[in-house]
C-alpha cells in the first residue's frame, strides 16, 4: 500500500511517499529556518506564506523522485493538528484538493502521533511502548498499548524542552533553532555550573523554566562565563530530567520498550544518556533516524497507513 504524507504544521513543508507504513520511497523537506532565523523564531504569518509558495513544488519533486503520479497511490495522509493554524491549512487544503481531483481517500493524522510513528520507518514498532515526545512545542510522556491508543502520563508544566534549548541558545547568542547549536557548543565544554533541583511530582510532569532561569542568571551575573561549559551543564541536566521521568514511567507501567520522538531526539548527548540507561536497566530504546526526528512527511504517511488499514 502506497501512501502520500503531507506535513506543514510549523516551518517545514514536506511530502513523502511511503510503502506499507515502513519503507520511505521518497521524501522532500523544504525548511524555512534561514528566514525565521532573522526573527529569532518562527513567525506564523511568514510560515504560512512560504508553505503556500512551496507546497506544490515539494509534492511535485517527491512524485518525480519516486517516479510516480498521484494516480499510483492508495491514499493521501495529512497533518491536521496540532500546529500553526495558517500553516496547517496550506497542507490540509492541498491534500483535500489532491484527494478530490484524483478520487483518493484522505486520512487525517495527528502531528504528535506522527513523531512517534517516525520510529516505524525502517523498523516496525512493537506495542505496548512508552513514548517520550521532545519537540519545540511539546514534552509529552505517552503510553501506547497499541497503534491506536494514546494515553498521556505526563507533560511539561511550563516550557517544552526544545523551546528551552532555543531560549538558552538565544541567551548564549546563537541563532534559531537553538538545539543543534547548543549541542555543537557543548562539545567543547565540561560540566561546571550547578543547576537547580529537578521538580518532580506524582503526575510525571516536567518543568524546564527553572534551568532556563538558572542559565539566564549565570550568564548575567558571571562576567566572562564559559559558554561552552554552561551549555554542557544545561544539556546534561535536561538529559537527567528526561531519563529520570522515563525511569519512573517504566516502574509504574512495567513496559520495557521506550521510543523517543521529536526534534530534540536528534541530540547525541540525550541519545547516549538513554542508551546508557537502557543498557543498565535492560530496556529497549528506539529513536528515529536523524532526518526523521524533525518534521517530515514520512512520519505522517506512516501514521496514515495504520489509520487507513
Ligand atoms: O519536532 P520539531 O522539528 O518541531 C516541533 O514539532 O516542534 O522540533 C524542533 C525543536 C527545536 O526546538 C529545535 O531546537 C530542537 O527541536 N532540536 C534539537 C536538536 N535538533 C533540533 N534540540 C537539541 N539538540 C538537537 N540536536
Ligand atoms: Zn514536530
Amino acid at each position: 500500500m502506497i501512501i502520500v504524507g503531507i506535513e506543514s504544521s510549523c516551518d517545514e513543508t514536506s511530502c513523502s511517499i511511503v510503502k506499507n507504513g515502513c519503507e520511505d520511497i521518497a521524501t522532500t523537506i523544504n525548511t524555512q529556518i534561514d528566514i525565521h532565523k532573522l526573527y529569532g523564531g518562527v513567525v506564523p504569518e511568514i510560515a504560512s506564506r512560504l508553505h503556500l509558495e512551496n507546497i506544490t513544488l515539494v509534492i511535485d519533486e517527491t512524485l518525480k523522485k519516486a517516479n510516480m503520479s498521484v494516480s499510483d497511490v492508495d491514499a493521501i495522509a495529512v497533518t491536521y493538528s496540532p500546529g500553526l493554524l495558517g500553516s496547517l491549512l496550506v497542507g490540509l487544503e492541498s491534500a483535500k484538493a489532491l484527494s478530490l481531483v484524483y478520487n483518493k481517500p484522505l486520512i487525517k493524522v495527528n502531528h504528535m502521533l506522527g513523531h512517534i510513528v517516525a520510529n516505524n520507518i525502517g523498523h516496525t514498532l512493537e506495542y505496548p511502548l512508552i513514548s517520550l515526545i521532545i519537540s519545540g512545542g511539546h514534552t509529552d510522556l505517552i503510553l501506547m498499548e497499541d497503534e491506536k491508543s494514546f494515553k498521556y502520563i505526563g507533560s511539561t508544566l511550563d516550557d517544552a524542552v526544545g523551546e528551552c534549548f532555543d531560549k538558552v541558545a538565544r541567551i548564549l547568542d546563537m541563532p534559531y533553532p537553538g538545539g543543534p547549536n547548543v549541542e555543537k557548543l557543548a562539545l567543547s565544554g565540561k560540566d561546571t555550573y550547578p543547576m537547580p533541583d529537578i521538580l518532580s511530582d506524582d503526575e510525571y510532569n516536567f518543568s524546564f523554566s527553572g534551568i532556563k532561569t538558572a542559565v539566564i542568571n549565570l550568564n548575567h551575573n558571571k562576567p566572562g562565563i564559559n559558554k561552552a561549559d554552561l551549555a554542557v551543564s544545561f544539556e546534561k541536566t535536561v538529559a537527567e530530567i528526561l531519563v529520570n521521568h522515563i525511569e519512573e514511567a517504566v516502574k509504574i507501567t512495567n513496559i520495557n520498550k521506550i521510543v523517543l520522538a521529536g526534534g530534540v531526539s536528534a541530540n547525541t548527548y540525550i541519545r547516549k544518556s538513554f542508551d546508557d540507561f537502557a543498557i543498565e536497566k535492560n530496556l529497549n530504546i528506539y529513536y528515529p533516524e536523524l532526518k526523521l526526528c524533525t518534521d517530515n512527511g514520512a512520519m505522517i504517511a506512516s501514521a496514515g497507513y495504520y489509520e487507513f488499514i
